[in-house]
């Protein structure tokens, strides 16, 4: 069969020039919650690797939102920075995207600036903080916000956004019933917990208008007992599918409670806390790291089977998410009836892997999967251990050669 994935896909009004997008992956790159030239030059060389669009990854849509300090936060003031981003992004001939989300109960009072909320109340340990439940009356405004900075995000110049609905951030805590406590029209039963979806996605594609694509990315499963599974991710798919979004990007897992599930593998507890600062939690995740953080296998595109099971169900175009890192099998994912892939660590390891793949038919990145790229991320600009400037201590360059030998 001829190979997909060097022609034009199309997502609402968005064309984009070949079927790989740079997946939303949090580069820690924002000092002050603004756009810094590291991040600009970051995502200028995923576009001059070839890529059809890459995505900024996860935008806060209120200071609520933010989880982390040196995360975008939408916002008139860096409007200018982000228009900088994009146009030296479509001067590369890729377009343009944004995630955008809000963290919920992921957060802490000296990031977020108040007490951080979320569906529910109650204490929250992976930050660790008390969490204040969302009135009811609060959520109207907190939709809005999503459509606010979709409005930001035309105005920086980006072609796309995609709402983080999974991954056990706000709307996720909305979706999942473990997260999920509320005894008003907002939860209970599914219906009620899609309602706060619901109200954001109507002010999201009110705002998109007729010249933005809509992307969102969903759970398949929450990955831990008692979170979602795929009989009511299906209905949710479904929901989204009516609000008019243009494409569903599927994934899994919870940040606070399933983090692997979302990328797999091991954790590297040692890299983690290497470059913490504050010294409790410096010396509290390495005792209890490997605990709080249980490894799941890693396997190419991992999410491929549940994957399918929603391409068969659904009309919606859909992109695929998870463990690519060759040629052969983006061909294969895309043969099977995906619209487009897309990829964070195999680009975080080769920007220009896009490129190569156009060269070479066999190509496949040097990505070993140690996760030392997301452990050091918590604290500092993310970037790929193959890559560093700085020499690695040896007791960091161990735990990433232990881990890689696993496989
Ligand atoms: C360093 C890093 C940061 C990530 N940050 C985000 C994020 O901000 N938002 C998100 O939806 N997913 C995030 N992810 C998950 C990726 O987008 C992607 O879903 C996951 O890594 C699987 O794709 P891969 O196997 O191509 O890496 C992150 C992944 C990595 C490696
Ligand atoms: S740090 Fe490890 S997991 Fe991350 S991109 Fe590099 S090789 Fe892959």
């Amino acid at each position: 069969m001829e190979s997909k994935l060097f022609t034009p896909v199309t997502f609402g009004p968005l064309t984009l020039r070949n079927r790989t997008i740079r997946s939303a992956a949090f580069e820690s790159m924002c000092p002050g919650n603004a756009p810094s030239d590291m991040l600009l030059d970051y995502h200028r060389s995923v576009a001059a690797g070839g890529i059809g669009m890459t995505t900024v990854a996860y935008a806060a849509v209120t200071q609520s939102g933010l989880s982390f300090d040196r995360q975008l936060w939408m916002r008139p003031e860096i409007i200018p920075g982000l228009r900088r981003l994009t146009d030296a992004i479509h001067a590369e001939g890729a377009a343009a995207g944004i995630q955008l989300g809000h963290c919920g109960n992921m957060s802490h009072k000296s990031i977020c600036g108040c007490m951080p909320v979320g569906a529910s109340s109650g204490f929250n340990l992976y930050s660790p903080t008390f969490v204040r439940g969302l009135r009811a009356d609060e959520l109207p405004e907190m939709a809005r916000a999503y459509g606010r900075s979709v409005n930001l995000a035309r105005e920086a110049g980006f072609d796309s956004v995609e709402i983080h609905a999974g991954h056990g951030y706000l709307i996720s805590q909305f979706l999942s019933p473990s997260t999920n406590h509320r005894k008003d029209e907002f939860g209970g039963s599914l219906q009620n917990r899609m309602r706060f979806m619901d109200m954001v996605m109507e002010e999201v594609m009110k705002a998109a208008g007729s010249d933005m694509a809509v992307l969102v990315k969903m759970n398949m499963r929450d990955g831990f007992r008692g979170g979602m599974e795929l009989d009511e991710t299906m209905q949710v798919a479904r929901r989204l599918e009516q609000s008019g979004a243009h494409a569903l990007v599927l994934s899994g897992g919870f940040v606070s409670k399933a983090p692997m599930y979302v990328m797999r593998g091991e954790m590297p507890i040692r890299s983690m806390t290497h470059y913490m600062t504050c010294w409790w939690l410096k010396y509290g995740v390495r005792m209890v790291g490997k605990w709080m953080i249980p490894s799941v296998p890693f396997k190419e595109a991992y999410f491929l089977e549940d994957a399918l099971k929603f391409r068969a169900a659904l009309k919606i175009p859909l992109v695929y998410v998870g463990g690519l890192v060759s040629r052969d099998k983006i061909d294969e994912v895309l043969d099977d009836g995906f619209e487009a892939v897309q990829m964070a660590r195999a680009l975080l390891n080769e920007p220009g892997f896009v490129n190569r793949m156009r060269a070479e038919e066999n190509a496949r990145c040097n990505c070993q999967h140690s996760n030392y790229c997301i452990a050091r991320m918590y604290s500092i600009e993310m970037a790929c251990h193959q890559h560093l400037k700085e020499e690695l201590p040896p007791c960091l360059k161990r735990e990433i050669e232990k881990i890689e030998a696993k496989g």
